[in-house]
């Protein structure tokens, strides 16, 4: 397949690409820490609270309104990830839902039923079932194994048993990379009548979701990570919806669908960015539809943009990504993480400089305009695994459909100069 990226159109909607510092434009490379944003979601925000403002269900235009601001980002979330939008509900992030889920499902458990987390899960899928170790119940850790940096499946089913009432599992790591074949496991964990959640923070950026395709009982997102204001978005089965007694107001508007789920004002402002986060995607799926007729059959409307728009988003980023890992490769002393080439993985690539601590890198790309991360990004248990967390963790440098090949370049130079020690008094 020809496939040709428009990144520069790309680059034109969002206003942070037209950025510099001291006359050099700031590379992007920051993504799996928060994405920038096109003005369509920027104009939504705005919008809302100059022309909108208002808590719902007022007598008057914008206070009537409301509720539908709220049902048009239900409705758009709920097409993002392939669901009915009742099945949708916000929180102000990830593992705040998580936090809200494993808190509601734990009047269902006794002490001695068992939780099943992994070694690669980043804190927010990990810390709050961890948290009802207090109530008596069994957490049990998946092996990462670290040659291939895939969790071990093994490891996963002789830990499955009648106990097991929560898997909880990462899509994509957001420290290595890695992809999990989460049907799988979701698969092994329903055969024992386990609720599964999985956490799609670092997968929901790269690649479509089909919460219906991989059967989980919950997902976790958060819209900042693709193009959306700081939120999270849980999917929630219907079923586990009606079954749970949620912590809220238990006012007579919030004991309905996942609203129930909800604890407070809607944030309205950054629903409406969610709604265009979404709307955006699928206006890139618009264009690029064409490219994929095999992978969109059978669908259509929204859904059909938005799976074309995040295809589009991956089919432009993997190869990009894979330049940089090789690039980084020939380096000398430099290292790469992550699953073997041809391995299911994001473009999100982690490295470490034997001579070099990571914080001293990120802080040379910073000083050349490349935003970047270093550490272990809340996915502390791989790190330690990998045996990096004493010399200070990994660097992150992740795609987004605004980088360019140029970013990569400039990556590469920059490395290419701090291993032949060109920056060594850098900061003295
Ligand atoms: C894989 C993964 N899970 C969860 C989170 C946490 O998301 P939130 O900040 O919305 O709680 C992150 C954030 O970096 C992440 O990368």
């Amino acid at each position: 397949m020809s496939f040709k990226f428009d990144v520069e159109e790309v680059r034109r909607q969002f206003p942070a690409c037209s950025l510099e510092i001291d006359g050099i434009p700031i590379a992007y490379l920051d993504g799996p820490g928060g994405t920038q944003v096109p003005h369509q979601v920027l104009n939504a925000i705005t919008g809302y609270l100059i022309n909108d403002n208002a808590n719902e269900d007022g007598n008057f235009k914008a206070g009537l309104q409301a509720r539908n601001i709220e049902a048009s980002a239900r409705e758009a979330a709920a097409d993002f990830l392939g669901c009915e939008p009742e099945e949708i509900g916000f929180n102000c992030s990830s593992t705040q839902n998580c936090y809200n889920l494993a808190i509601n499902l734990s009047k269902e458990f006794k002490p001695g039923d068992e939780l099943i987390i992994t070694e690669i899960d980043h804190r927010c899928n990990s810390a709050p079932w961890k948290s009802l170790e207090r109530l008596g119940c069994i957490v049990k850790t998946v092996r990462l194994d670290t040659d291939t940096q895939q969790l071990d499946f093994q490891d996963f089913e002789s830990k499955l048993s009648e106990k097991t009432k929560v898997v909880a599992i990462n899509w994509a790591s957001n420290a290595l990379g890695t992809i999990t074949d989460v049907k799988k496991f979701i698969d092994a964990a329903h055969r024992y009548g386990a609720i599964t959640v999985v956490d799609a923070v670092h997968y929901a950026a790269h690649l479509p979701i089909d919460v219906k395709d991989i059967d989980t009982d919950a997902l976790l997102c958060s819209p900042y990570k693709w193009f959306g204001p700081h939120m999270g978005v849980i999917y929630l089965k219907k079923e586990i919806i009606a079954r749970l007694d949620f912590n809220n107001a238990k006012a007579d508007d919030i004991k309905e669908g996942a609203r129930k789920f909800h604890m407070g004002t809607p944030q309205y402002e950054q629903l409406c960015g969610i709604r265009e986060a979404v709307n955006f995607i699928a206006s890139l799926g618009e264009k690029y539809a064409d490219e994929f007729i095999d992978e969109l059959r059978g669908l259509d409307g929204r859904r059909k943009n938005i799976v074309a728009g995040m295809l589009a988003i991956d089919t432009y980023e993997a190869p990009l990504a894979e330049k940089l890992r090789k690039g980084l490769r020939r380096i000398e002393g430099v290292n790469v993480y992550g699953p073997a080439e041809g391995e299911p993985r994001t473009p999100t690539v982690v490295f470490t400089m034997d001579k070099y601590n990571p914080d001293f890198v990120t802080r040379i790309f910073g000083s050349k305009a490349i935003n970047s991360w270093n550490g272990d990004f809340y996915a502390v248990e791989a790190i330690e695994a990998m045996g990096l967390s004493e010399s200070g963790g990994v660097i992150r440098l992740g795609l987004a459909p605004y980088c360019t090949e140029a970013d990569i370049d400039r990556v590469l130079s920059t490395v290419n100069s701090i291993a032949a020690g060109e920056y060594n008094s850098f900061g003295e």
